[in-house]
């Protein structure tokens, strides 16, 4: 279970206290798939860098299966089975794909197998990319699907995914929705997305609204992916009506 008490987040501009992020309280219970939307700009990629440790929170605390992790790195908190997917993935130069899928998995043997499989999930062809050397000669489209395929591998208790169908075209974007459903049914892992897809929504258990810095809405798919279609007007009907934070 992912707990999260009271978050606060927040940086110094010229002109004082900028908040990111005000008192998030939320929990999140094992083999849930959730869905973070809600406009750009409103904290999703903060939020989900505060679970894996790349951005400490000003006040608050994370714990994890009970135990407070909010002063662990993200080292531990991966070695602790937290991991996670930039939306702009880094890149890195010197290593392959196959690098990548066996340091992930943790198995010096990795066979091509099993990491045909992993990429296959996201759409890639191992005899294609295997060997390649993830740099720039890569698209973004590309190094996002591979770090997929690294998280798949590495078989994490609590998977984020931070924007997943960014630069994917839609047949591996369709092979991906699959995936994830696949592994929210085997129920062996806690999955947090962040997605403004509709097919990603509605995969969900529970959707949770972030704008502003704070959580404005949750419930179910069904509940929630109308309100957010019927927002033709670029102002979200969910923001302004529900608009009070929980
Ligand atoms: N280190 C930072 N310094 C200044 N502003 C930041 C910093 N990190 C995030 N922000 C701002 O916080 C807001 C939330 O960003 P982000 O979490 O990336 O939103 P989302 O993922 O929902 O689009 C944005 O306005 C962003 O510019
Ligand atoms: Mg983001």
């Amino acid at each position: 279970m992912l707990e999260l008490q009271h978050i606060n987040y927040s940086v110094h501009e010229q002109d004082g206290e900028l908040g990111i992020l005000k008192d998030i309280s939320l929990t999140i219970n094992d083999h849930r798939l959730i869905v973070f939307t809600g406009p750009n700009g409103g904290g999703k990629t903060t939020l989900a860098k505060i679970v894996m440790g790349l951005v400490k929170p000003t006040s608050g605390r994370i714990l994890w299966n009970g135990e407070d992790i909010t002063d662990l790195g993200i080292t531990q908190r991966a070695k602790k089975g937290i991991s996670y997917g930039f939306q702009q993935p880094p890149r890195f130069k010197g290593l392959t794909v196959r690098d990548l899928l066996v340091i992930a998995a943790g198995e010096e043997k990795l066979s091509k197998d099993r990491c045909c499989q992993y990429l296959t999930k996201v759409g890639l062809c191992a005899n294609d990319y295997l060997d390649r050397e993830v740099d720039a000669s890569l698209s973004g489209g590309e190094v996002k699907r591979i770090e997929i395929a690294t998280i798949l591998a590495r078989n994490a208790q609590l998977m984020i995914f931070d924007e997943p169908e960014a630069g994917i075209d839609l047949w591996s974007f369709a092979r991906l929705t699959e995936t994830f459903e696949q592994i929210h049914r085997a129920g062996s892992a806690t999955m947090i997305v962040i997605s403004h897809q509709e097919r990603i929504i509605s995969l969900a258990d529970e959707v949770i609204v972030i704008g502003d810095g704070g959580l404005r809405h949750r419930g179910s798919a069904d509940e929630i992916l109308p309100k957010i279609l019927a927002d033709t007007t670029g102002t979200c009907p969910v923001l302004t009506k529900g608009g009070a934070a929980l």
